[in-house]
């Protein structure tokens, strides 16, 4: 048992898959993974541990943004001896050509947040993507058809920002969608010598102002789903 995890030693599988919606981990577990075993309950952040293609796989909330995303990330890491975490979420493009319902697959995360500012004294870290995973995912990507964009992607600590157009400096720097984690997961998969890689859907556009429909989120999530699967099993 760790803090925020109640799960036993054990329960949990080498290779995570980690949603920020905790019901997307239960939805992952019942819908594509054969015999889940719920191992956390802990704040409703649900953690499942099954199988895909023979191979043990766990799937564990992270809450939104790279706070709670650490909290769950660390204990992995460190009371658990998980060596690969694989976030699965949405993103908002920052670029034209990068559209609604495509898939992002982060190298780097640049981030505006204060928490490797405090970690590396105002020096300047670069979260990374793991080179080996992002190979595979590629590869994956391949097999099954499914293209995606690959590049640097920014993890925002603000949803709401007061400056509606702040988003246009990271845009014009090449920085192909917004989220809320990933910096926080790459920088942790470093200090730790462990792998992570994110894999997103765009579900919204900076650009363009378009947003998803429901129906069609459940659409390209089933695809990113395959593609993190075919690349945890790969
Ligand atoms: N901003 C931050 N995170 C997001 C967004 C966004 O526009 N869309 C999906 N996740």
């Amino acid at each position: 048992m760790s803090i925020h995890i109640g799960a036993p030693e054990g329960a949990i599988a080498e290779t995570v898959l980690m949603p920020g919606d905790p019901l997307r981990a239960r939805f992952v577990a019942e819908n594509f993974l054969e015999n889940p075993v719920c191992y956390n309950e802990v704040r409703g952040m649900y953690g499942y541990t099954g199988t895909f293609g023979g191979k043990r796989i766990s799937v564990q909330g992270s809450g939104m943004g790279q706070p709670s995303l650490s909290i769950y990330v660390n204990e992995l890491f460190r009371d658990y001896g998980v060596k690969r975490i694989m976030r699965i979420g949405s993103c908002g493009s920052l670029q034209r050509d990068v559209k609604i319902r495509d898939i992002v697959v982060a190298m780097s995360a640049s981030t505006d947040s204060s928490m490797n500012d405090i970690t590396f004294r105002g020096m300047h870290f670069a979260p990374t993507a793991h080179w080996g995973l992002f190979a595979r995912a590629e590869r994956a990507a391949e097999k099954l058809g499914i293209p995606f964009h690959g590049g640097n992607i920014l993890s925002s600590d603000i949803f709401y920002n007061n400056d509606p157009e702040e988003w246009k400096i990271w845009s014009s720097h090449g920085v192909l969608a917004v989220e809320m984690e990933t910096a926080a997961l790459y920088t942790l998969a470093a200090k730790y010598g462990r792998e992570a890689l994110t894999i997103l859907t765009v579900s919204d556009s900076l650009v363009t102002g378009e947003a998803t429909t429901s129906e069609e989120r459940e659409k390209t999530f089933t695809a990113m789903m395959k593609l993190a699967l075919e690349t945890a099993a790969g």
